[in-house]
């Protein structure tokens, strides 16, 4: 069965990473739709390459030459709407922060398939997302579009930690399952003190150690907000319990991530640190496809360390686990800081440990409330973020 894809974010890491799977299975993935931020001329290259005929653009960029055939529309509403396109089965969103929030909903809405990279979807908006998915998982089994065993797969996680866990999780009871463990690799600041951190730059904390990835995450990695931010996903995805989620830093990033059940059993799913394979699974699940890359060579890993993370240094993660536990609109908050906080640092206007400061103060400020909607969170985005503004630091 060919799956025809919206891909938005097609111009940044996941995005490109996408179409490389693409370009591996033309008989199985089909470019239908794609979306991109400031790089116009990028996406549309892509659109030329892969006979895309729907773009959407989050910035107008005049002057892009658009290739006979091509229909580009702009702003962040045409983005949404590439979602509800009628020969869209699947929208792989691998757009970066809460702007993502708005096409998963619609996704869903429409009841198509959401492979999801963007986790700031779920961290702002699981209450409203997760129910939704669990709509189109019921409609897929009446349809007869759900596997035989295992979960009907309407929002089908990217994050390679999520994507472990799903694939660890098939074939077992819920009940059974004591804790998920999310590994880290600690970022390229491991093992550093706060006082080491002072001085850090963006060019220092964009250098990570395992993974090449967009800026916004790479920073959210270094910091481990990214873990935090992954910890809220994981919470979301499998209705799992603040306190049966646990992080551990595995440096060789060669565990993706693990699920401990009741008798003491602990699966582990491991392989190559390349993003094409959890994207890949996320499109070809209940089925594998050959894989893009080379398979782990265990006899040259050496060993596998763990340690604890230190939430004393890198104090995001633990900032992140509370705004979870608190639940409610304190995410979506919390989310919002982080973006600000980030994009000033990589700007030169924020310092590195003023990351978390900012978050903090903005997440003391916060009158928390339940999620009702998205035009109340995305209300609370822009007043975190104009709060988190006046408190880079
Ligand atoms: N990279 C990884 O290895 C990785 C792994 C796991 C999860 N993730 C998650 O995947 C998401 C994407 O990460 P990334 O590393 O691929 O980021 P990235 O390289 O920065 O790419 C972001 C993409 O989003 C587009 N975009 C940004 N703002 C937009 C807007 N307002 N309207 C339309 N398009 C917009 C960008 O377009 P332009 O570049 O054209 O402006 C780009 O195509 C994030 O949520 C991240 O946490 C990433």
């Amino acid at each position: 069965m060919v799956r025809n894809i919206a891909l938005l974010g097609s111009t940044g890491s996941i995005g490109t990473q996408t179409l490389d799977v693409a370009r591996r299975h033309p008989d199985k993935v089909k470019v239908v739709a794609l979306a991109a931020g400031r790089r116009g001329a990028e996406a549309l290259a892509q659109a030329k390459e892969f006979g895309v005929r729907s773009v959407a653009l989050g910035k107008e960029s005049p002057g892009l030459e658009v290739p006979a055939g091509v229909d580009v529309s702009y702003g962040a509403q045409a983005v949404a709407d590439l979602v509800a396109l009628p020969e869209v089965d699947v929208v792989v969103n691998a757009l970066v922060g809460a702007a993502g929030l708005r096409a998963s909903y619609e996704t869903l809405r429409a009841g198509k398939v959401l492979a999801l990279a963007n986790k700031e979807s779920l961290v702002v908006g699981g209450d409203l997302i997760m129910p939704l998915a669990a709509q189109v998982d019921e409609q897929r089994r009446i349809e007869g579009l759900a596997p035989a065993h295992g979960p009907a797969g309407a929002l089908m996680p990217i994050d390679s930690e999520h994507g472990a866990i799903y694939q660890c999780l098939i074939g077992e009871a819920k009940r059974e399952v004591a804790r998920l463990w999310v590994t880290a690799s600690g970022g390229p600041f491991r093992g550093r003190t706060r006082e080491d951190l002072r001085d850090i730059t963006a060019a220092q904390a964009l250098a990570h150690p395992t993974w090449n990835m967009g800026p916004k995450i790479t920073i959210d990695s270094s910091t481990l907000m990214n873990k935090g931010l992954e910890v809220i996903e994981a919470h979301h995805l499998f209705d799992m319990p603040y306190d049966r989620i646990s992080v551990v830093v595995q440096p060789q990033s060669a565990i993706h991530s693990m699920v401990e059940f009741t008798d003491g059993s602990v699966k582990a799913h491991l392989g190559t640190t390349d993003m094409r394979i959890p994207i890949q699974y996320a499109l070809s699940y209940p089925e594998r496809w050959d894989a893009p890359v080379e398979p782990l060579d265990f006899t040259a890993l050496g060993s596998l360390e763990f340690a604890a993370p230190d939430t004393d240094t890198f104090k995001c993660l633990a900032l992140a686990r509370a705004a979870g536990e608190r639940g409610g609109t304190l995410p979506c908050a919390m989310n919002a800081a982080n973006e600000v906080a980030v994009a000033a640092f990589l700007e030169g206007k924020g310092s590195y440990l003023g990351i978390a400061e900012c978050v903090e103060a903005v997440m003391e400020t916060h009158d928390v409330e339940a999620v009702e909607s998205i035009d109340q969170l995305l209300e609370i985005d822009a007043w975190a973020r104009r709060i988190a503004a006046e408190n880079v630091c």
